[in-house]
């Protein structure tokens, strides 16, 4: 299983040599999980070595054929007979937690495997061998966890990019990656990252948001949520817009759980996040250029493949570029009830940034009849925020209700209406409905959906 153990083949002990404590601050272990290390760690030196003798030892091609437990053995004893021949002694819990860091190291990403075990944790962002931040319930934290040196972050960097057969160097200094579990990564290292590598973390969520989830996180109104499940249901082509993290992919995720199980799906997305829960699902990714520079696969090269593919509906992750274009037409064209997300800070800006993304595919469109299309084929814009306390908030639902001269005529029917502050930083407010009666409505109707009469009446919502 493994290379031969040291030369001298003294037997390995899996227990450490007891007495004389060395002096490392225990790490808390919530769920049996370390959360964060002490940045002064005073055996880096001592866990280099025996990194670099386990890399030594080990036959690092059939680590994955090995149980956890069994390489554990392996490397307790590996670890327990260096200590052994250099004299040093180490308490039995720092041994253990050692031994953790050493197969995170072996095994997996090394300090980051903690954060990626922690499910309170949304969000890793490493700026440099020791400032990593986490995010938690919307807020961005600093960690003492570090890394011991750029070589170590680079490693580990590599580690992940090299599993999805991609690469990065000076030459190619960043890559979008996806980690086993659906995480998704990018990493950015010199000369364009100027300060040493970096390295963003969106956590893969095992158990999405779903609607009832949302509402008792109070991301939007009871009210308005059933808005949302009969527009889906009654096939309104839709747009999410928000800020970044604002939640987007999530909401998408949350509406597309209404979809009739009898339909096509195709998704389409440069990582795949979606967790669609039908069946019916084809799911596309795009892929990178190759080292020499070819072979990209754009989104806009599979939504036009996906148009082949006979589609009841179409759903891309976000629309960036010329995509928008097929988008559009794709919702124009039967295929209703699509759905995407934009980065937009508004449900107006949403619009300008889709006229700009429709025009990038080329030729002279005229500006006229881009906003048509616009008009005729999408029926809702979502906006989402991240408040300053960190939630995240559906703060507009609005329906585009057609073409005025050359302005998208837009009418909110739900927004959220934000009154204060109160004094622990938590924004106060709540959803509400503007009291107008989307045009939809009729149509709506249809979708089996139990919509209130007065549910668009300016009534007190509690959000
Ligand atoms: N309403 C909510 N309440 C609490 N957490 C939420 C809510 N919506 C999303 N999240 C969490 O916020 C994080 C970011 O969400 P998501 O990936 O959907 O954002 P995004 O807008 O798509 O981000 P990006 O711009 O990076 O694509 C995820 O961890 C998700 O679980
Ligand atoms: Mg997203």
């Amino acid at each position: 299983m493994f290379k031969s153990f040291n030369a001298s083949s003294r037997p390995a002990k899996a227990t450490p040599p007891s007495a004389a404590p060395v002096s490392r601050q225990q790490r808390p272990e919530p769920e049996g999980r370390p959360v964060a290390r002490p940045v002064a760690d005073p055996n880096n030196g001592l866990k280099t070595e025996l990194h670099t003798l386990l890399l030594e030892q080990l036959n690092l091609t059939v680590l994955d054929k090995v149980s956890k437990s069994d390489l554990r053995h392996e490397i307790s004893g590996l670890s327990a007979q260096f200590l052994q021949d250099r004299g040093q002694q180490m308490p039995s819990a720092a041994f253990q937690a050692l031994m953790d860091e050493l197969l995170d190291e072996v095994l997996g990403l090394g300090p980051l495997e903690p954060l990626l075990a922690d499910p309170t944790i949304s969000d890793i962002l490493v700026n440099g061998t020791d400032k990593v931040f986490v995010e938690r319930r919307g807020l961005l934290e600093r960690t003492d966890v570090h890394f011991r040196d750029e070589r170590h972050l680079l490693r580990i960097i590599d580690k992940i990019v090299s599993s999805v057969g991609r690469r990065i160097d000076e030459s190619q200094p960043w890559v979008d990656a996806r980690l086993e579990d659906g995480s998704r990564v990018n990493a950015i290292i010199r000369p364009c990252a100027i300060d040493g590598p970096s390295l963003s973390i969106r956590k893969f969520s095992r158990t999405p948001l779903h609607m009832d989830k949302l509402l008792e996180h109070g991301a939007l109104s009871k009210p308005a949520a059933l808005f949302l499940e009969a527009a889906v249901k009654g096939r309104m082509n839709i747009l999410i817009s928000g800020g970044t993290g604002s939640g987007k992919t999530t909401m998408l995720n949350a509406l597309s759980a209404f979809i009739d199980p009898r339909h096509r799906m195709v998704t389409i997305e440069d990582a795949a996040e979606l967790q669609l829960q039908q069946e019916h699902v084809v799911r596309l990714e795009t892929r990178p250029a190759n080292a020499e520079g070819t072979g990209r696969i754009t989104q806009r090269d599979l939504l036009i493949n996906a148009l082949r593919m006979r589609p009841d509906r179409i759903m891309v992750g976000e629309v960036r570029g010329n995509e928008a274009f097929d988008m559009l037409q794709a919702m124009n064209t039967g295929h209703d009830g699509s759905m995407t997300t934009i980065h937009a800070n508004t449900a107006r800006d949403a619009i300008s940034r889709l006229e700009q993304m429709v025009t990038m595919v080329g030729g002279d469109f005229p500006m006229q009849a881009v906003r048509s299309q616009i008009a005729a084929g999408l029926q809702l814009v979502l906006q989402l925020n991240r408040l300053s306390d960190g939630r995240r908030k559906v703060t507009s639902i609005s329906e585009i209700v057609g073409l005025e001269g050359d302005t998208v005529m837009m009418q909110d029917i739900f927004v959220f209406k934000k009154m204060g502050v109160d004094d622990d930083g938590n924004v106060k407010g709540r959803m509400m409905a503007t009291g107008v009666r989307p045009h939809c409505f009729e149509a709506l109707m249809s979708s089996g959906v139990k919509l209130a009469t007065d549910a668009f009446s300016m009534m007190d919502e509690v959000a």
